[in-house]
């Protein structure tokens, strides 16, 4: 097997065939004045099983681009098979027209990727699972939250309640609860579709004096996990931490949470983030095991 490390997840591919033990095929991106640039693998891969990892968080738009030329590419030069692993999948919010006239960009995306004919395709907790749906190829979504309770198990927050910040992920917390042992528990939040501002509903939970994790698939804005962590605060929860699959964390993010009173906040590396502490690679190549 191959893994042809994209430039967006050089590190998880580099960690991924380390694994695996298998070799490693670098991509070399030639930058011409004008911004586009001329992608070309460093290594052979005809007759091979080959496994493509590139995430598409921000640039999407680039990476996105990137994770279509190597795929088409890998067939065009004949691989054996083409897995797609791509850890965060971008416009996956986008999974349905919230407006009309809306583009539904997840189901575009997914055209794409098959279109270059790959054999199989990976992702992490991807945010909405019917998108798969759009797939006729094999598909698998891997859960990373398994791995996050149990960082949080290895740090001592054992027993910790386990709480996600719309009920939409309250799969999330239940899993996680699996590990921690500490019960779960959800939050009603909803966003206007022409501002993005979001409303976390109150709510009683029975956490005074208890440690909590707050677990969301994405954190973006921020927005969502600070509202949750300052309510979990105003109950007189114990230390609170946010975690998350993909931190995407843009702007003031961090600082949000921090501020709203969070001990930590941990992710992983789906994304490049200071966040990002927790490899995928061993989910990822047990899922390639299979
Ligand atoms: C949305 O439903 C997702 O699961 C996250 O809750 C959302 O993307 C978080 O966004 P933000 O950090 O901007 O509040």
């Amino acid at each position: 097997m191959i893994v042809i490390s994209g430039v967006a997840s050089k590190s998880l591919g580099y960690k991924l065939a380390e694994k695996m033990n298998a070799k490693i095929v670098d991509v070399n991106l030639k930058m011409f004045p004008d911004g586009e640039y001329c992608l070309r693998f460093e290594g052979d891969i005809s007759g091979e099983e080959v496994v493509v990892v590139q995430t598409t968080g921000p640039p999407q738009d680039k990476n996105v681009m990137q994770l279509l030329f190597m795929l088409d590419t890998a067939k065009d030069l004949g691989a054996k098979k083409v897995t797609a692993i791509v850890p965060y999948l971008s416009f996956a919010r986008q999974d349905k027209r919230f407006l009309s006239g809306e583009a539904i960009s997840a189901k575009t995306l997914v055209k794409l990727i098959e279109a270059c004919g790959v054999d199989s395709f990976i992702t992490v907790n991807i945010h909405a699972k019917k998108i798969l749906e759009n797939f006729t190829i094999p598909t698998m979504n891997l859960s990373a939250i398994t791995l996050l309770a149990k960082h949080f198990k290895s740090m001592g927050v054992d027993g910790a309640f386990s709480l996600s910040p719309d009920k939409g992920a309250i799969s999330l917390a239940a899993e996680a609860s699996n590990i921690l042992g500490g019960g779960c528990g959800w939050l009603k939040k909803e966003r206007d579709r022409y501002t993005g501002e979001i409303h976390v509903e109150e709510k009683r939970l029975n956490i005074k004096g208890r440690d909590v994790i707050v677990f969301d698939d994405i954190i973006s804005t921020g927005g969502t996990t600070a509202r949750a962590i300052k309510m979990l605060k105003s109950q007189g929860a114990h230390k609170v931490y946010a975690a998350c699959v993909h931190p995407l964390l843009v702007g003031e993010a961090k600082t949000k949470i921090f501020e709203a009173g969070a001990e930590e906040i941990v992710g992983t590396d789906s994304l490049s983030s200071s966040a990002g502490v927790i490899s995928l690679a061993p989910l990822i190549a047990e899922a390639l095991a299979r």
